[in-house]
């Protein structure tokens, strides 16, 4: 376990998965200035790291997290939130070339549930509460909350839940396409790590290219995405977890990925 100010922790596992987990409880998990900056730090080493295949992404049981720290904002104006450049620690995150899997419990509002719909897959916590509540304090969501939303729930949900700032358990998220599964809340990080085992022991080459053509394709036309898959597919010919995989499945064993 390494810590990066100790307010992220990062685990990193020897079946290739690695745990980074918000350590702020005092505050809920709010992502202050250096809870993103820990956060870009840590997914920005596991970016480079081969021997990780997947990331679990988690707060703890109360929240995994409620969002900006209103407390520093409070004193800021336009150009102090100009310069912070906050962008590039979420872009450290959103691009990290491996599968990223958010467990979420308890609160995940504002730039909580924003850092959420950064991930991959959402496993969340039947009595969880997502929302975007910026309104209520005079701004609006700034890390996804009007651009990712919509595109997950459809537009009628994100405006509800945008101009409202009124949350939504995880049994709505799940039900609105919000999450990928919905368990009962002592099962999220169970569930999560669970799932994490087994997309790590995927060949890395097909899971990053999966990741990769999925976002991208979000934001192609139809024709656009269709060929960036195609290209991905082919480039699946040049591993050796392609010749593993289909070896194995002729030979019926179990395979054994290496990420060549
Ligand atoms: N920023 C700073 N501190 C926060 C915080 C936040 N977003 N959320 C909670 N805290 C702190 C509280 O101030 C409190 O600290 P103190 O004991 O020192 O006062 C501690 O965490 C526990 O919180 P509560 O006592 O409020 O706990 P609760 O269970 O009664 O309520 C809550 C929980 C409903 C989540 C409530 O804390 C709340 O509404 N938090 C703010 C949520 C919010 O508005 N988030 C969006 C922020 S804006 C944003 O994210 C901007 C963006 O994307 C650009």
């Amino acid at each position: 376990m390494s810590g990066h100010g100790d307010l992220v922790l990062v685990d990193k596992r020897d079946d290739g998965v690695a745990i980074v987990r918000l350590n702020r409880p005092e505050a809920l998990n709010a992502l202050s200035l250096p809870v993103r900056q820990g956060l870009a730090t840590a997914f920005s080493s596991l970016h480079d790291d081969e021997t990780v295949r997947c990331i679990v992404l988690r707060g703890d049981e109360k929240a995994f997290a409620a969002g900006a720290d209103l407390k520093d904002m409070a004193q800021m104006k336009m150009t102090d939130m100009i310069r912070r450049r906050s962008e590039r620690y979420w872009n450290t995150v959103a691009s990290t070339p491996q599968p990223v899997i958010a467990a979420v419990t308890g609160f995940a509002l504002g730039g909580g549930l924003e850092l959420a719909m950064m991930c991959d897959i959402i496993v969340v916590g039947e009595e969880a509460q997502l929302g975007q509540p910026e309104i209520r304090v005079g701004i609006i969501p700034g890390a996804g909350g009007t651009q990712r939303l919509p595109r997950a729930v459809g537009k009628y949900m994100a405006m509800k839940m945008c101009l409202t700032g009124k949350p939504i358990t995880g049994r709505e998220a799940f039900a609105a396409g919000l999450a990928s599964e919905c368990v009962p809340d002592d099962q999220v990080f169970e569930t999560a790590e669970k799932m994490a085992t087994t997309i790590a022991r995927m060949p890395p080459f097909s899971a990053m290219a999966i990741k990769e053509a999925i976002n991208q394709g979000a934001s192609a036309s139809l024709e656009a995405g269709l060929a960036l898959e195609r290209k991905a597919l082919h480039t699946m010919f040049a591993t050796e977890d392609k010749q593993e995989g289909m070896e194995a499945f002729i030979e019926k064993r179990r395979p054994d990925f290496q990420g060549k």
